[in-house]
């Protein structure tokens, strides 16, 4: 969800102001993913490296989820949204975490679309993570060396029993992965769009998936292959 800060200094207004612009971007466009039957929708919504920012704009962000959690429970609900957190949530403030908590609790029986909120997350420290898993699983003789394949390192990261995503659309101009989803993405589609995040709207999310359904998914075969 990139382009918040780039949004507010072209509307002469803080940075905290644009990431509060997010969200209705963030409500538009799961109101669209439910309504076309999507399964499952990540939000790349804070990153490992996203602490890193100014003080007061990482308070003013964790303010904000705080906020829009509690905004937003009741809908989500009444919506049969299911909500996930993949990340290092254990790094959240405690107000963030159990806000979090709440809401994933209430949503639990919820069987519609799955929103993946990905917080203090990063792919290169999801991966370190299922490694760390894995040797301390061998050395405890759960599983042997011969044992790894990629079925089993997938049971090992964050989004196990996650599909991988099919489309991933990136806002604001930019060409990047930036350290999300690495391993999930192998035979993602992508799809980059210069819209801000702020101005992005469910018609937006149409726009991409109409553009991907366009697209020929080969997964490493032939044309005449898919085709057959
Ligand atoms: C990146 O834009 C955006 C973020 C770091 C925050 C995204 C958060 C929200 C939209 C609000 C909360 C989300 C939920 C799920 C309730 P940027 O600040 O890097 O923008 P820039 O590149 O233009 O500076």
């Amino acid at each position: 969800m990139d382009g918040n800060g780039r949004w507010a200094a072209r509307h002469g207004s803080t940075r905290s102001f644009g990431h509060e612009q997010g969200i209705e971007a963030v409500r538009s466009t799961v109101e669209g993913a439910g309504e076309i039957g999507i399964s499952y929708l990540t939000l790349f919504a804070f990153s490992t490296e996203n602490w890193a920012r100014p003080q007061e704009e990482v308070d003013a962000l964790m303010n904000l989820l705080v906020y829009a959690i509690e905004q937003e429970t009741e809908n989500l609900l009444r919506n049969n949204v299911h909500v996930m957190v993949i990340g290092d949530t254990a790094k959240l403030p405690g107000q963030v975490r159990e806000k979090l908590l709440n809401c994933i609790d209430r949503l639990k029986n919820n069987t519609g679309l799955t929103v993946v909120l990905a917080l203090s997350y990063s792919s290169k420290w999801e991966i370190v993570e299922a490694v760390k898993k894995i040797a301390s699983d061998a050395l405890n003789h759960k599983i042997s060396p011969d044992d790894i394949n990629i079925g089993l390192f997938e049971k090992y990261l964050s989004t196990t029993g996650i599909p991988d995503p099919e489309l991933l659309i990136r806002t604001s101009g930019e060409y990047r992965i930036s350290n999300f989803l690495l391993w999930q993405i192998a035979y993602s589609e992508l799809y980059f769009t210069e819209k801000l995040w702020p101005d992005f709207r469910k018609e937006d999310l149409f726009e991409a998936i109409a553009d991907f359904q366009n697209r020929e998914r080969r997964f490493g075969l032939t044309s005449e292959q898919i085709a057959g």
